[in-house]
């Protein structure tokens, strides 16, 4: 017996830190869809998720909330592996960061790269961005903020190890201009090429001392690995890789494919590599970076403001619904808006309506003409020749987009398929044949076509929409397993006549969009918020000690009295406010991110407490002089100024 082949893909490992959103899910859904594809096309699949757990964010928020790093990802990770769960991502581990064998596999590669000397120990003097875990040189910034994120970046000068990237810098731009399909899609290898390779590598800052939680350098513990080292290697981590059994490294690697949004392509194809030649170890054959979901034009995201749960979006409209318009709406490599308009539309006119038409007719005619019985075909006559045609080699097309991750164009020529299906119900009109006692063959012939026809459909439709084909399978009686493979769409005429039909519930009943949107915005005004995660377990506020300062350290910060004196927003900037204070006899511009929490007009005329003597930062162009207290709970859901409770004058010193 010939061994299978295999296929393994991965997703990015996600940040415990935020609830997930349908950016997140898109992701997932797209590995989960090829993953079942490939199953179901006989391959050997393993399909690897998890966690990405270390890091100075996740440092502080569990600092915030009071509680140790490991016990707040392990709550976190309970809520998406449940959201996994509802959404049926099938995958076949769960890498966690935290994982021993995760940590003794980084710990392994980190040695072995500083033992040939690809590591040697400096001093990183630069920027580093928390949110995005990445470093920075002056000249990277934009306005002084994070290029990626636009959010502020923090001075950083710790010893540090680094990895000689700048060796392998010309290997890697032959690597990917001999292998053009190591990047996809092809524009993001031009991307990478000219923004990062063609440019020059800079050596990789891989440690730092300033962090605790993270994975130590073994042979020099005060140093904790570099979150983006460490993540990396879960890709090889998780199949065993130096451990003892390695046995799934050997079967799998390298991976066919790593999905990974558009703004993570780089670490998956400049360091990732590296690391992996650096070792002596096979390239994974190919990076996707996909596009995002986005909204108004902006990337979804929590400090943006403007997520949507998947978790409400499946109690509302079922997961397969919302699989299917992730994998259908935009084609794999771009971005796209989303709406809960686009969503429904899609739903009512693709699922309700083209799908849902062709099987509840197929099915409801055959009740009607033959008493539920599937009939004996007769002879197929051109018309059905044509369909027949279309139907029988709708697997070859189907393979071509998904094998190059064109999971639209997949599901588009399926509905090319329902289309013609319901077209050939209008062409051969079989109420009028009902009437015909003498046309009671031709009648069969076309109710046969049409049964068959939506069994191919269901099974194709599987990858995507992992719960409907047996609700399709249930009304059209296919029963048999062996007419749901891949292998019995490749010939016409699987389906058996005499099996009993049954109608059943409407597959995707029809939503009426203006209600469904008026009580969206319902919703959202009694402040349900149908498009923001449901409160899970509330972040709960634990105060803990930190390590002790003398009163020296206190007294370098210079905290005085300030009165604001105009205030406004930050152009393109929805987080920032900036207001200009009087202290004393002096007056300063300071920007601050509570824009979502107060209105200029509100900050007018306030007292507030100002941290006076912080270097100054350029923040979206603007040049910020000092910061404004705040208090903030842990998911920074709730914020408020630090003003003083008597009239006290602008620049009195507080200590
Ligand atoms: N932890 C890193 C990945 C390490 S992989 C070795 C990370 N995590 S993340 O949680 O921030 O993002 C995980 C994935 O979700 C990324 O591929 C990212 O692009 C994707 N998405 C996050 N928001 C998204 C959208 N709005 N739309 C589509 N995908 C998006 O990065």
């Amino acid at each position: 017996m010939s061994e299978k082949k295999t296929y393994y893909i991965t997703t990015p490992i996600y940040y415990p830190s935020d609830n997930l959103h349908i950016g997140h899910s898109y992701c997932s859904t797209a590995a989960d869809t090829m993953a079942r594809f490939k199953r179901q096309t006989g391959y050997d699949v393993r399909f690897l998720t998890g966690t990405d757990e270390h890091g100075q964010k996740i440092e502080r928020k569990a600092a915030q909330a009071g509680v140790t790093p490991k016990a707040y990802v392990d709550r976190i990770v309970a809520g998406i592996k449940d959201l996994w769960k509802q959404m049926d991502i099938s995958y076949d581990d769960f890498i966690r960061t935290t994982d021993e064998r995760h940590v003794k596999a980084v710990q392994r590669v980190v040695r072995q790269l500083y033992e040939q000397g690809d590591i040697y120990k400096s001093e990183y003097e630069g920027w580093y961005c928390t949110p995005c875990e990445s470093f920075w040189t002056e000249l990277q910034l934009k306005d002084g903020c994070c290029p990626d994120c636009g959010r502020p970046v923090e001075r950083t000068r710790e010893e540090s190890y680094f990895f000689r990237m700048s060796k392998y810098q010309d290997w890697l731009i032959d690597y990917i201009k001999t292998h053009p399909d190591f990047i996809q899609p092809p524009s993001r290898t031009a991307e990478m090429l000219s923004n990062f390779l063609i440019p020059g590598l800079q050596d990789l800052c891989v440690s730092r001392t300033s962090l605790k939680w993270g994975i130590p350098v073994d042979f020099d513990p005060k140093h904790t690995v570099y979150v983006w080292v460490d993540a990396l290697t879960n890709y090889i981590s998780a199949l065993g890789y130096g451990s003892e059994d390695d046995s799934l490294y050997q079967k799998y690697w390298p991976a066919d494919v790593h999905l990974v949004g558009k703004e993570i392509v780089r670490f998956h194809t400049i360091i990732w590599p590296i690391m992996l030649h650096a070792l002596g170890l096979p390239l994974p054959k190919q990076v996707f970076g996909h596009g995002w979901l986005v909204i108004d034009g902006a990337k979804m995201s929590k400090s943006v403001g403007n997520i949507v749960d998947p978790v409400r979006l499946c109690e509302r409209y079922s997961s397969d619904a919302v699989r299917y318009f992730l994998m259908r709406e935009m084609p794999f490599g771009a971005d796209g808006e989303f709406t809960n308009e686009a969503l429904i539309r899609r739903i009512n006119s693709d699922l309700a309506n083209d799908l849902g038409n062709l099987v509840s007719r197929s099915v409801a005619m055959i009740e009607k003409y033959f008493g539920g019985v599937v009939p004996e075909p007769g002879a197929y006559e051109p018309l059905d020749e044509a369909l027949i045609e279309q139907a029988e080699t709708l697997y070859q097309r189907v393979e071509k987009n998904m094998d190059a991750l064109q999971f639209s164009g997949a599901l588009t020529e399926i509905w090319k398929v329902i289309g013609e299906c319901n077209r050939y119900i209008d062409q051969t009109a079989p109420w009028v044949l009902a009437k015909d006692e003498g046309k009671r063959e031709r009648l069969g012939t076309v109710l046969y076509v049409l049964l068959e026809c939506t069994r191919i459909v269901g099974v194709l439709l599987a990858p995507t929409m992992p719960r409907t084909p047996e609700r399709i399978f249930s009304q059209i009686g296919v029963t048999d397993d062996a007419l749901k493979t891949w292998e019995s769409v490749q010939r016409f005429g699987g389906a058996k006549p005499g099996s009993h039909v049954h109608k059943g519930e409407a597959l995707f009943p029809r939503i009426d969009v203006e209600k469904e949107l008026e009580a969206i915005a319902q919703e959202k005004a009694a402040g349900a918020k149908p498009d923001l995660p449901a409160p899970q377990d509330e972040e709960k506020t634990v105060f803990t000690q930190r390590d002790l300062i003398e009163f020296g350290d206190f007294e370098k910060l210079q905290l005085v009295v300030a009165k604001v004196l105009r205030c406004e927003k930050v152009p393109k900037a929805d987080k920032l406010l900036m207001s200009t204070l009087k202290v004393g006899d002096t007056e300063r511009v300071v920007v601050s991110g509570i824009a979502k929490f107060y209105t200029p007009e509100e900050m007018m005329g306030k007292k507030v407490v100002l941290l006076a003597n912080l270097a100054p930062r350029k923040i979206r162009g603007v040049e910020s002089h000092g910061m404004l207290l705040c208090a903030a709970n842990a998911d920074e859901s709730q914020l408020s100024l630090l003003t003083v409770d008597r009239d006290m004058e602008d620049g009195c010193e507080i200590s």
